[in-house]
């Protein structure tokens, strides 16, 4: 642009400020700064164009065109900030929050019935001075069988469904351990007296239909001091079942039987209704067989190394789903097994639901 005069330089100002007002956008603004005072902008062609002017009327030139640079560069500065308050009430408009919609729907997960079973059997045993105790679950016929007085031709070894192991490099045969009776042993081989523990863990045995997995879970318990005698495995178990079942008057009752690994043995059985189909643990006049127990074996105690003069203990040991089933109502073993979420909807806990036999179970 070769006129110099007042009237062009107005009209350029005026080209140049509409060009900015009409920037609709960052992006567009931005693009017309560059287009306007960028390296090849237009402002800047004519800048250098003052180079070509003679030195009297370059000076006035210079400096009309520098307060028109500085009126178009305020005009962006100025059009920049509106179109970033326009841009965010743009934002803040699409991104608000409606709070009068109804809420998402949350999946919660919850815990199986299994650890819920065994977080509260924990809860009581804890309260009442048991430490947690556990085991291999791939056994050998020692710590399985021998050691807790099942011999070799012993009927208890068939009808446990024992699943043997291929023998290994020494020729032995290991077993999937068949109950948790086991950690009995170990717990005594490597403890002193006084002993009291429990041990949850998994049991396999090679049977399976609607109330038997080839895979369940038992609790054990175990005592040993110098003074224990009956009154405390029954005063231990009827506290037990009556705080688990949250039932204070609930029926028990210690029937003679035969475990080899305890002598005298006891089955224990609690009261219930069978009337109408259903099972209610508390109620009627009908027994259910619960759990095994007894006072430990005085062979079982020289196996471990414990004098039988000395020292005596009781034990005992029951099925994890069997006394969850009781409790929660659950009919039959599948919901334990089946990754079935419809399942642990319904049979589940709340992570919250924690147990104490203080604040109740
Ligand atoms: N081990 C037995 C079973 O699996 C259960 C049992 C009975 C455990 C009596 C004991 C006990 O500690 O004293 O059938």
């Amino acid at each position: 642009m070769r006129d110099w005069s007042a009237e062009a330089l107005a009209a350029l100002e005026a080209g140049l400020l509409e060009q900015v007002a009409e920037s609709n956008s960052s992006t567009a603004l931005e693009a017309a700064r560059v287009a306007i005072l960028g390296r090849k902008g237009n402002l800047t062609a004519k800048l250098k164009g003052l180079s070509g002017l003679a030195p009297e009327q370059r000076k006035d030139a210079g400096r009309a065109l520098n307060r028109l640079k500085q009126s178009v560069e305020a005009a962006i500065e100025a059009r920049k900030g509106a179109l970033a308050d326009r841009e965010l009430e743009k934002r803040l408009e699409a991104e608000c929050i409606d709070v009068t919609l109804p809420p998402r729907k949350m999946n919660v997960g919850h815990l199986h019935p299994l650890p819920q079973a065994i977080e509260e059997l924990v809860a009581i045993f804890g309260e009442m001075g048991f430490a947690w105790a556990e085991g291999p679950h791939v056994e050998d016929d020692f710590h399985n069988f021998s050691a807790l007085n099942i011999l070799p031709d012993h009927p208890a070894r068939q009808e446990q469904d024992t699943f043997y192991l291929p023998p290994d490099a020494e020729g032995l045969q290991k077993v999937l351990r068949t109950h948790t009776s086991p950690v009995q042993i170990r717990t005594m081989l490597s403890q002193q007296p006084p002993i009291r523990i429990i041990c949850p863990g998994r049991t396999f045995r090679s049977d399976h239909d609607a109330t038997h997995s080839p895979m369940f879970h038992q609790v054990e318990a175990l005592a040993i001091d110098e003074a224990i005698h009956m009154g405390h495995l029954k005063g231990t178990l009827v506290a037990f079942l009556r705080a688990y079942f949250g039932i204070d008057d609930l029926p028990v009752r210690f029937r003679p039987s035969y475990f080899p690994f305890t002598e005298p043995s006891a089955e224990v059985d609690v009261g219930c209704d069978r009337s109408g189909g259903r099972l209610t643990v508390g109620a009627g006049k009908d027994w259910l067989e619960i759990l095994g127990s007894g006072m430990v074996h005085p062979r079982v105690l020289q196996n471990c190394g414990l004098d039988p003069e000395r020292y005596q203990g009781f034990a005992f040991g029951m099925g994890i789903e069997r006394i969850a089933m009781l409790k929660y109502g659950i009919p039959d073993l599948r919901p334990f097994f089946e990754s079935d979420i419809r399942r642990m909807r319904h049979y589940g806990f709340l992570p919250l639901e924690v147990p104490s036999m203080v604040r109740g179970l």
